[in-house]
């Protein structure tokens, strides 16, 4: 099996490839980059106008599956995974019953596997049932296959936990992946506590309780010598206190995610108490999304990931204090930080692609985002210059919740491919997908 791609834009950060150049495939793995290569024996595509790059990593989403199909399942959210031109992604544990053991690591691993359209790496949880009391099944998680730790979803309030399940994860040479919300400051908050929430008359979350996380999970990190991945940076103070802890030598990363960038609090206003902006650690204000900028800018945040959290249309259609919260995130993530980061001048394209590539994946240590000689041939092609307007009834996710409905957006994922395989063709999911 060749294939051999000609004439695009490459785009790989992990070689500092940029240039027009021909990419050719073979068994499924990139098998040579090159100007011009002119023989190939299989299929040959003119990608002219094109950028390729390597498939998009993305190291914290929700698949929903096992138990909450009506969601998301695994199918669906591969689907929709490939549709935003992501080839490897992680899910995490808070499914039905919770991903706290080998067993249901390896339900997901083998569904993913037999049926899913990217490759999926499943992130275990940190407590059993997620209930921040006793440490899940870490070593047994790990021979699974699980690729990391986190009780996202829920904070992991007891610090002494949270120190116990850094020092067995780092055992088995994973990291924790947190969410950082301290609930008695969230204390039932709905959205960014401001200026907005107190005119809308909602019930404000403080920014301070996410802040007090990263401050005493960098604390932890500093004082046993560990490591620890902070989940969804969403203020200000969060990225100075990372900037400052990087200084120091401390092993913090961290990711933001793609909505940060590209709607704050005031969206919850404008859009008259949208449930579809409801999501956690909520969107905060300008000034916030100014530093995460600054963050991503000058290597303080490591990453973006998606935090993909479909929900049902009923679970949305409620009033705002009952609404789930989370945004279905797939197939709006590269537009929206195109546009943030790239279009708005403060990122070129190339770390764009890095921060949603190579970086992440160094993260966790996962096979995935450099078009090297030998890695899988994952790839997605896009249309930087390409006008669209995002639609939720065109989303293959389950989960309909995007505030960003509407929004017109400049790049498009055009093909999407996985171990050399078309997954994602021509603005179409390939047939063996279809239901
Ligand atoms: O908004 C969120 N939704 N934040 C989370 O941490 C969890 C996620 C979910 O699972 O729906
Ligand atoms: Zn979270
Ligand atoms: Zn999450």
């Amino acid at each position: 099996m060749k294939l051999l791609i000609k004439g695009a834009r490459v785009v790989d950060p992990s070689q500092k490839i940029d240039g027009v150049l021909d990419v050719l495939i073979e068994e499924g793995k990139i098998a040579k980059i090159a100007p011009n290569i002119d023989y190939a024996a299989g299929e040959v595509v003119d990608a002219d106008g094109l950028t390729l790059i390597p498939g998009l990593v993305d190291i914290h989403c929700h698949l929903r599956d096992p138990g909450l199909e009506y969601k998301e399942d695994i199918v669906s959210g591969t689907k929709a995974a490939a549709r935003g031109g992501f080839t490897s992604v992680c899910c995490m544990a808070n499914t039905k019953p919770v991903a706290d053991n080998p067993a249901v690591i390896a339900y997901i691993r083998d569904k993913a596997k037999n049926e899913g359209a990217v490759h999926v790496y499943p992130i275990g949880a940190a407590s059993k049932g997620l209930e921040g009391k006793e440490l899940a099944e870490i070593g047994e998680m790990k021979r699974a296959g699980a690729v990391a730790i986190s009780d996202d979803g829920k904070p992991i309030m007891n610090t002494g936990f949270m120190r116990l399940a850094m020092e067995y994860a780092a055992d088995f040479g994973l990291k924790v992946l947190d969410h950082c919300e301290d609930s008695g400051l969230v204390d039932g908050g709905v959205m960014n506590e401001g200026y907005v929430s107190t005119k809308l008359g909602l019930r404000g979350s403080v920014n301070v309780a996410e802040e007090i996380h990263v401050a005493r999970d960098i604390l932890l990190c500093e004082q046993y010598g560990l490591s620890a991945h902070i989940c969804h940076v969403s203020t200000k103070r969060s990225v100075e206190m990372v900037r400052l802890a990087k200084k120091r030598g401390i092993k913090i990363t961290c990711e933001t995610a793609p909505h940060y960038l590209a709607a704050t609090d005031t969206w919850v206003a404008e859009k008259e108490y949208d449930t579809a902006t409801r999501v956690n650690p909520p969107l905060r204000t300008k000034e916030d999304q100014e530093e995460l900028i600054k963050g991503l800018c000058d290597g303080t945040i490591d990453c973006i990931a998606t935090d993909h959290a479909p929900h049902h249309r009923d679970e949305k259609m409620v009033e705002y204090d009952l609404a789930a919260s989370g945004i279905s995130g797939f197939e709006t993530a590269f537009q929206l930080c195109y546009q943030a980061l790239v279009l708005s001048g403060k990122l070129d394209v190339s770390r764009l692609i890095a921060l949603m590539t190579v970086q992440p994946a160094q993260i966790l240590g996962l096979p995935a985002g450099t078009l090297a000689v030998g890695a899988a041939a994952d790839i997605a092609l896009v249309d930087l210059d390409c006008a669209q307007t995002i639609r939720v009834e065109d989303f293959l996710s389950k989960g309909k919740n995007s505030p960003f409905d509407g929004m017109a957006v400049t790049g498009r994922v055009v093909h999407t491919l996985v171990d050399g395989e078309w997954v994602y063709r021509d603005g179409c999911i390939a047939p063996r997908f279809e239901d």
